[in-house]
């Protein structure tokens, strides 16, 4: 499948995990990629994020599929940065034809032990971030007049509480009422708003939020399998991928405020 040809995507947290299967499935299909993430860790999540050594490593796998990539080392969470991110990629390749707004943290606690530092980062970073993203990609995506696609990735925690994750679960809720809102304001210019809602994947982020739980990775991802009407622990990041590529694609272009689910049926129950 080819037809991403001519297309520029910019996609945050791409240093790894879903972000870099969202880069390489994109470049596979004949998108160059901006490729952002912030390469250093932050005082929350209790648990790594990403090196410049990850970034690299997403950009050189664009490159070998033979489309162009360009790294860019940003914090959603600063508007100057993802303003200067934002031009930086407009002037490197012309225009921006798809957004995926996926940077995103996770963790555990509940929520009268959640500090003020931890709720202001969880939201930050899950929600404001997918907002200042947006704010500084549409007015070029109007700009140009070749309309546009806008994903935000949510979560299952998007569509329903989860103890232990209110923090988190308030941030992606607010994901979907962002992103029902702006595609209405952008429907008239051609350019559509989608959220992605998936269960459990296997990514940094899985393992990451179990250590800093102190809870054994395995007694994670049982409790998520036990979720799941399908037999599955954790969907692969290529899973969401799939799904962000059908989004982006022709097949998909009248298909707008969509909460897609990927939970191997969990929001069944
Ligand atoms: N893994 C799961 O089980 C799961 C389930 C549902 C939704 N999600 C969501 O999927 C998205 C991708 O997560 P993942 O599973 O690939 O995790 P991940 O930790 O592997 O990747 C997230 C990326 O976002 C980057 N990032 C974090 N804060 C950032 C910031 N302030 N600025 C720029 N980049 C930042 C990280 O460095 C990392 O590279 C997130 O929005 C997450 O909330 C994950």
């Amino acid at each position: 499948m080819a037809e991403l040809n001519g297309k520029v995507a910019l996609i945050t947290g791409a240093a790894r995990g879903q972000g870099r299967a969202h880069a390489i499935t994109l470049a596979r299909a004949g998108a160059d990629i901006a490729a952002l993430d912030i390469c250093r860790d932050l005082p929350y999540p209790r648990y790594g994020l990403s090196s410049q050594a990850d970034l690299d490593d997403t950009v050189h796998e664009v490159q070998s599929l033979g489309r162009r990539a360009l790294a860019l080392v940003a914090d959603v969470r600063s508007a100057s940065a993802m303003e200067a991110a934002v031009q930086t990629t407009i002037s490197t390749f012309g225009h921006i034809d798809i957004l995926i707004c996926n940077a995103g943290i996770a963790d555990m606690a509940t929520t009268w032990d959640v500090t003020e530092e931890w709720w202001d980062v969880m939201l930050d970073v899950n929600l404001k971030g997918a907002w200042l993203a947006a704010k500084y990609v549409v007015p070029h995506m109007i700009a140009q007049q070749r309309g546009g696609r806008i994903i935000m990735t949510s979560s299952v925690a998007g569509l329903k509480g989860m103890a232990g994750l209110s923090h988190y679960c308030a941030a992606k809720w607010g994901v979907v009422g962002l992103a029902r809102s702006l595609a209405l304001e952008v429907a008239p210019f051609g350019i559509t708003v989608n959220t992605l809602h998936p269960t459990g994947v296997d990514t940094p982020l899985i393992t990451g939020m179990a250590q800093a739980a102190g809870m054994p990775k395995a007694q994670l991802v049982d409790q998520l399998r036990d979720g799941h009407p399908l037999p599955v622990d954790l969907v692969a990041p290529q899973d969401i991928a799939n799904a962000a590529l059908w989004l982006v694609s022709d097949a998909a272009r009248y298909v707008t405020g969509l909460e897609l689910k990927i939970d191997a049926g969990e929001m069944l129950r």
